[in-house]
């Protein structure tokens, strides 16, 4: 009876000790969410808003899941062709007039040229013109050209419409009208109307105009450093096909310094660089 008793003291003290326990405990945890601030962001997490472009404030850690950030592919390459820029520039244009097989010179086309100097040009031979940007790169052409020792003179220069039908005809005489079209430019398509081709000399070829030229000292050195002057060979070698002329390593047209170092560097021939870029074809 005694035993009982104790046992029943015993048991409801535990009982009330442990209702008390529970009764503290949901008081304190109401009184922490009361009191609590925002649930602080550890140091390492990612915030991300809504546009997902650079928004990483803080360093993630490697363990993390975070949201991929897209990143901005390369800038688009533009195309960049030195040829496009002069033709599209007033200044430039007119350096770039097609004058092909396929393509005449406009109608009545005459630019203006200047008269060169004596000394540049073969001696006891006519007088020669260019526009002035291709006088000027001529000169300079012959001039770098001495100071490395090689004596080059301008044996043909500027032909009006007139003069290049006088020139064809003579051909077609010498050589017969399949040959002369090999050879010269009918009335109308020659670059030589432009004022910006010159046919270049020297005594290594008798002052003539032969394909040996470009075997000679002074006609290799023409062909590796044309393009730095502005010019481009206008018919190389084994071209017939694509220029349709033979190979004519004397005959320089100037197109400017930009387009000339584009020509050169892309391996092509003229025609094809200039047929590039003209849209109306
Ligand atoms: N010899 C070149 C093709 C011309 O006559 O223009
Ligand atoms: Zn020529």
């Amino acid at each position: 009876m005694l035993m009982n008793n104790l046992f029943s003291k015993k048991s409801i003290t535990i009982l009330s000790i442990l209702i008390l326990c529970i009764i503290t405990s949901i008081f304190l945890s109401y009184q922490m969410f009361q009191n609590s601030d925002p649930i602080p962001v550890p140091e390492s997490s990612v915030i991300v808003t809504s546009t997902p472009s650079a928004t990483v404030t803080r360093k993630p850690s490697p363990t993390e899941t975070t949201i991929p950030i897209p990143t901005v592919s390369s800038t688009p390459k533009r195309v960049t062709s030195a040829c496009v820029y002069a033709l599209v520039n007033d200044e430039t244009k007119k350096l770039l007039l097609r004058a092909d097989k396929e393509m005449a010179l406009p109608d009545g086309y005459e630019p203006e040229v200047v008269k060169l100097p004596l000394e540049y040009i073969l001696q006891g031979w006519t007088e020669q013109y260019l526009i002035p940007e291709t006088a000027n790169a001529a000169m300079e052409l012959i001039d770098a050209a001495k100071k490395e020792g090689h004596d080059i003179v301008i044996r043909s220069s500027y032909r009006s419409y007139q003069e290049q039908e006088w020139t064809f005809a003579y051909w077609v005489k010498e050589l017969g009208l399949e040959q002369a079209k090999r050879e010269s430019a009918v009335p109308g398509h020659s670059e030589h109307q432009l004022g910006q081709a010159i046919d270049l000399t020297s005594e290594s070829v008798n002052w003539d105009l032969k394909e040996e030229f470009g075997n000679t000292p002074e006609g290799i050195w023409v062909d590796q450093n044309l393009h730095k002057f502005g010019f481009a060979l206008s018919y190389p070698r084994d071209k017939e096909e694509i220029t349709g002329y033979i190979y004519e390593p004397w005959h320089l047209r100037y197109v400017g310094k930009a387009c000339s170092k584009e020509w050169y560097e892309s391996g092509k021939t003229l025609i094809e660089v200039l047929k590039g870029i003209h849209l109306d074809y």
